[in-house]
C-alpha cells in the first residue's frame, strides 16, 4: 500500500517536516537490521479519536529495545506523550502510527554499541491491511518462524521482518492472502504479521509466546475479551492438522484487526464464513474501538484531531 504522507515526524524529541525525515545510507540500520519498531492505530469514536493500547505497544517497544542493548533516552511516558503530539500535530484520524528506535549515522562493523540511537515517530491513514471481508485464503509456509536462540521471538525488531517477508511473498507468489508459519519444531506460530487463533468445541486456542510468537497486543486484548465473555481459553502448542479441522480460526494483529481464515491450504475452515466465536470477538472488539461499548479497559488515549472520519 503506498504511504500517504503526513505533515510532521517527531524525531529524537521534535517535529520535523516529512520529507526532511531522512538518514544517510551508511547508518547501521540499514547494513545490520539494527531497528525495533512498533505499529499502533487510532481510531475514531462518536465525539473524537483514541490510540489503542498505546501504553502497552510502547512499553512493548521499550522492551524490543532493551532485548537489543539499546537504551532509549526517552521514558515511557515521555514516548507515549510523543505519539500523541505528533498524532495531535498532524491531525488525522483513524490512522496508523509507526515508532522506530535504530542504530544511526556511527560506526561500521557489527557491533551496534558505538553508533547513536534516534527515534523516530510518524502516523498516516492506513485501512484494511489483509485483503477482503469475506476471510483471508491462507497456506502454510514452508518457511519456519524464527527458532528460540535464533533470533528473539519477543523483540519486535526490524530483522524479524526478513522471516515475514519470506513468509508473506511465498503467500501472495502462490495465490494465497498470507502464510503461517510452524516453529522449528513443526508446531503452528503465526502469520508473517498476525498471530494465529483456532476454535474448535467452543474453546479457544492460541500458541503460547515459546511457540516463536510475537507478544501481539490484538492477542492480549482477545484474550481478555474471550475471558470476559466466558469463552474457554487454552494456550498451548498446536500441531498444524487442527487448522484442517478446527470450527473457525482467526489472525490477529494491528494491522490485521480481528480476520477470520476462510480457507487453509484450500481446505474450507468450517463453512468459510465468520463463524460465531470469532463474531462476538471482533464485535466485541470493534464496538469498544469505534465507541460503541463503553471503553471499560481503559484501552484508549483520548487524541484530539482536526479530521475525524466516523468508521
Ligand atoms: C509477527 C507478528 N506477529 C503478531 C503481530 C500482532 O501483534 P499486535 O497485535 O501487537 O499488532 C504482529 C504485528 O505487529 C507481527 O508482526
Amino acid at each position: 500500500m503506498p504511504i500517504q504522507p503526513t505533515k510532521n515526524i517527531w524525531r529524537n524529541g521534535e517535529l520535523i517536516p516529512w520529507e526532511k525525515a531522512n538518514i544517510h545510507v551508511m547508518s547501521h540500520v540499514i547494513h545490520y537490521g539494527s531497528s525495533v519498531f512498533e505499529g499502533i492505530r487510532c481510531y475514531t469514536q462518536p465525539g473524537g479519536a483514541g490510540i489503542f493500547r498505546l501504553s502497552e505497544h510502547m512499553k512493548r517497544l521499550v522492551d524490543s529495545a532493551r532485548i537489543y542493548r539499546m537504551p532509549l533516552p526517552y521514558t515511557l511516558d515521555q514516548l507515549n506523550a510523543a505519539v500523541v503530539e505528533v498524532v495531535e500535530a498532524n491531525g488525522i484520524a483513524p490512522c496508523y502510527i509507526r515508532p522506530i528506535a535504530f542504530r544511526g549515522y556511527g560506526e561500521i562493523g557489527v557491533n551496534p554499541l558505538k553508533s547513536p540511537i534516534d527515534v523516530y515517530i510518524a502516523n498516516f491513514p492506513w485501512g484494511k491491511y489483509v485483503a477482503g471481508n469475506d476471510g483471508a485464503d491462507v497456506c502454510i509456509s514452508s518457511w519456519n518462524r524464527l527458532a528460540p536462540n535464533t533470533m528473539p521471538s519477543m523483540a519486535k525488531a526490524g530483522a524479524n521482518y526478513m522471516n515475514s517477508q519470506l513468509i508473506h511473498m511465498e503467500a501472495l507468489t502462490n495465490g494465497y492472502a498470507e502464510g503461517i508459519a510452524l516453529d522449528k519444531n513443526g508446531y503452528l506460530s503465526e502469520g508473517s504479521g498476525e498471530n494465529l487463533f483456532v476454535v474448535r468445541s467452543g474453546v479457544i486456542y492460541t500458541a503460547p509466546l515459546a511457540n516463536s510468537v510475537l507478544s501481539g497486543i490484538t492477542r492480549d486484548s482477545i484474550l481478555v475479551l474471550a475471558r470476559q465473555l466466558g469463552i474457554p481459553v487454552v494456550e498451548q502448542p498446536l500441531p498444524r492438522e487442527i487448522l484442517y479441522v478446527c470450527d473457525e480460526a482467526f489472525f490477529t494483529g494491528t494491522a490485521a484487526e480481528v480476520t477470520h481464515l476462510r480457507s487453509v491450504d484450500r481446505i474450507l475452515v468450517g463453512d468459510g464464513t465468520m463463524g460465531p466465536v470469532t463474531k462476538a470477538l471482533h464485535d466485541a472488539y470493534f464496538n469498544i474501538l469505534n465507541g460503541l461499548d463503553e471503553d471499560r479497559f481503559h484501552w484508549l488515549t483520548p487524541v484530539t484531531v482536526r479530521e475525524a472520519v466516523t468508521v
